[in-house]
C-alpha cells in the first residue's frame, strides 16, 4: 500500500543485532520522532519510515525482503520501516563516504563552527569524490520516497544527511508536501561560504526544494535565509520570530522564493514529553543506580553532565572550568562531586577517539591534582547507560551544558525535570535551547572557561529560594511543544502552501 505520510532520515527507528544463532533480531530505538509517530491516537497503518541499513545485522534482516519493507507487525515496532541497502545503491562504501566524510565530517562541522584549524577543512578531487557518494545516498533516499508514497503524501526529511533528498524528490513528484527538519544549528552566511561555492549552492537548493524548512530555534532559521540571500542570491522575506531574538511563540520565520517557488522557513522548538520521561525516571533500574551513587558521594553537591562525547559538547572546556573552580575556591574541595557522563559517539572517526582520550587524560589529571584517600573530585562514566544518565540528572545540583554550538540539547530540558534538587543549570549561549530556558539558567559563553569556573560557584551558592524559582521555571519551558505536538504542527504547516 503507498504511504501518505513518510519520514526519511539515515538513523531509523529500528535495528538489528545478530542472536546467538546468527539471526538477525529487530529493536526499536529511542528518540523524540519514534514516540511522536507512535504516540496514542495516531494512524501509522500508512506511514512508512525510509532509512538506511546501518549494520551489518540490518543488511542482512532486509536481504531478500521485497524492497527491503519491515512491517509494522513484524519486528516494525508498530511502525512500517524500508531500509535502503545495496539494492537501492546504498553500498557500504557509498555509506561511509556520505555518512563519515561528507555529513559528520563537513556539514556537521560547519554547522557546529568546529573548524578550528589551520589545515582543516580541505576540499580537493577526494572531497569531490565524497560528495558524488552523498549525492547518490541523497538520491536513493529520493527514489525510494518517490516510489512509496501515495499522491499527494506528506514527507518529513530529516537533518544533515539529507540535504539533497526534497529537491530531488520535488523533481520526481511534484505532488508531495515535502518538509525538511534540521536537528543542527545553521552555519552563519560567512562561515557557510566556506564550502565551495557549488556545493554551497546544491545545499540551499536542495532544501529549498521542500514546502517547509524547519529549525529548532529562531536563530538558525535567520542564518539560513541569511545564506539563501547571501549565498544563493534569492529572494527573502523574514517574519515574527527571526526579528525576536528573546521569546516568540511564532513558528513564521519567513519565506525564501527561488525560480516562482516559495518555502516557509519555521521554527518548532521540540520540548520533550514531561510525564513519559518522569515515568521512565523513576523506575527501579534508575533508582538503584541513584542509590549506588549516592552512597559513594555522600552528602557531597553534585555538578552534573550527559553528552555523547561529542566534538560539539565542548566536555573539554567544561572539565578545565571545574578544575579552576577547585584552584579558584578550595572550600570546594571534598566537598563536591562533578559527575560526568560522556558516552561514546562516532568512533569511526580520528577525532572522536582523540577527543575521547583527551577527556580522559584531563579528568585523570584533575583527579591526581586533587583527590585525597575518601574523596575524589570526578565520577566519569564512558560508555552508555541510559538509566545511569537518568540517575545522574536526579542527582543534580547543578547541570552543566555548554556546548560550543548545539540545535537544541534535550539534556538541559531532561536534567531540570528529573532533577531531585532545584539543579541550577549552567547552559551555553550556544545552545538552541538558550532561546527558551535562558531566563531561567545561568548562561555562558561556552569558550569562556573562566566565566564557566564562576557561573559554576555562582550555582553552588544560589539561595535555595532562587533555586526553586528557576527550577519552576526551566520545567515548564522543557515541557512545551512535545514530540507529539511538534510533529502535529510541521504537518499541520504542509496543509497550507508557503
Ligand atoms: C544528534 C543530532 C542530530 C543527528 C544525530 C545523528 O542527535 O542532534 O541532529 O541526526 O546526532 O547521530 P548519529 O549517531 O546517527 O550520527
Amino acid at each position: 500500500m503507498a504511504a501518505s505520510l513518510l519520514v526519511a532520515s539515515n538513523r531509523g527507528p529500528l535495528s538489528f543485532h545478530l542472536d546467538a544463532e546468527g539471526r538477525p533480531r529487530g529493536r526499536r530505538g529511542g528518540g523524540g520522532l519514534v514516540s511522536a509517530l507512535s504516540s496514542a491516537g495516531r494512524d501509522t497503518s500508512s506511514a512508512l519510515w525510509v532509512c538506511t541499513a546501518l549494520t551489518e545485522a540490518d543488511r542482512q534482516a532486509v536481504q531478500g525482503r521485497p524492497r527491503g519493507r519491515i512491517d509494522a507487525g513484524d519486528e516494525g515496532g508498530g511502525l512500517a520501516v524500508r531500509m535502503l541497502a545495496e539494492a537501492d545503491g546504498i553500498d557500504a562504501h557509498t555509506f561511509s563516504l556520505a555518512y563519515n566524510a561528507v555529513a559528520n565530517s563537513t556539514l556537521w562541522f560547519v554547522h557546529h563552527r568546529l573548524y578550528a584549524t589551520p589545515t582543516a577543512p580541505v576540499f580537493d578531487a577526494g572531497f569531490t569524490r565524497e560528495w558524488a557518494a552523498y549525492s547518490t545516498f541523497n538520491r536513493a533516499f529520493a527514489a525510494a520516497l518517490a516510489e512509496e508514497a501515495a499522491p499527494g503524501a506528506k514527507v518529513l526529511v530529516q537533518d544533515y544527511h539529507l540535504t539533497l533528498t526534497p529537491r530531488m524528490l520535488r523533481d520526481r513528484r511534484p505532488d508531495l508536501r515535502i518538509a525538511h527538519f534540521s536537528h543542527t544549528p545553521w552555519a552563519p552566511a560567512d562561515y557557510f561560504s566556506m564550502l565551495p561555492a557549488e556545493i554551497a549552492r546544491e545545499v540551499l537548493l536542495g532544501v529549498l526544494g521542500a514546502d517547509e524548512a524547519g529549525f529548532l530555534a529562531p536563530r538558525w532559521a535567520e542564518a539560513f535565509l541569511d545564506c539563501c540571500e547571501r549565498v544563493l542570491g534569492a529572494r527573502v522575506e523574514r517574519h515574527g520570530t527571526v526579528h525576536d531574538d528573546v521569546t516568540s511563540d511564532e513558528t513564521d520565520g519567513g519565506t525564501v522564493t527561488w525560480e516562482g517557488r516559495r518555502t516557509r522557513v519555521t521554527v518548532h522548538a521540540l520540548g520533550i514529553d514531561a510525564d513519559e520521561l518522569c515515568e521512565r525516571g523513576s523506575r527501579p533500574d534508575v533508582i538503584s543506580y541513584e542509590n549506588a551513587m549516592r552512597a559513594r558521594i555522600g552528602d557531597r553537591l553534585v555538578i552534573a553532565r550527559v553528552d555523547r562525547t561529542e566534538l560539539s559538547k565542548n566536555i573539554v572546556r567544561g572539565l578545565l572550568a571545574y578544575r579552576e573552580l577547585l584552584r579558584r575556591h578550595p572550600e570546594w574541595v571534598g566537598r563536591v562531586v562533578h559527575v560526568a557522563g560522556a558516552y561514546p559517539s562516532r568512533h569511526d572517526l580520528p577525532e572522536y577517539r582523540e577527543y575521547t582520550a583527551h577527556v580522559q587524560r584531563l579528568a585523570a589529571e584533575i583527579d591526581e591534582e586533587f583527590a585525597f584517600p575518601g574523596w575524589s573530585p570526578l565520577l566519569l562514566t564512558v560508555d552508555d547507560d541510559y538509566p545511569r544518565s537518568l540517575a545522574t540528572y536526579r542527582l543534580a545540583d547543578v547541570l552543566l551544558v555548554n556546548p560550543v554550538r548545539d540545535g537544541m540539547n534535550l539534556v538541559a530540558k531532561e536534567g531540570p525535570l528529573l532533577s531531585q534538587r532545584h539543579a541550577v543549570l549552567v547552559l551555553s549561549t550556544e545552545a538552541g535551547a538558550a532561546h527558551e530556558l535562558g531566563e531561567h539558567a545561568l548562561l555562558v559563553n561556552p569558550f569562556d572557561v573562566s566565566g564557566t569556573a564562576t557561573a559554576l560557584h555562582r550555582a553552588l551558592t544560589m539561595e535555595p529560594a532562587e533555586r526553586e524559582r528557576r527550577s519552576a521555571g526551566l520545567v515548564a519551558a522543557a515541557g512545551a511543544l512535545p514530540p507529539h505536538e511538534w510533529l502535529e504542527a510541521q504537518l499541520r504547516g504542509l496543509d497550507t502552501p508557503a
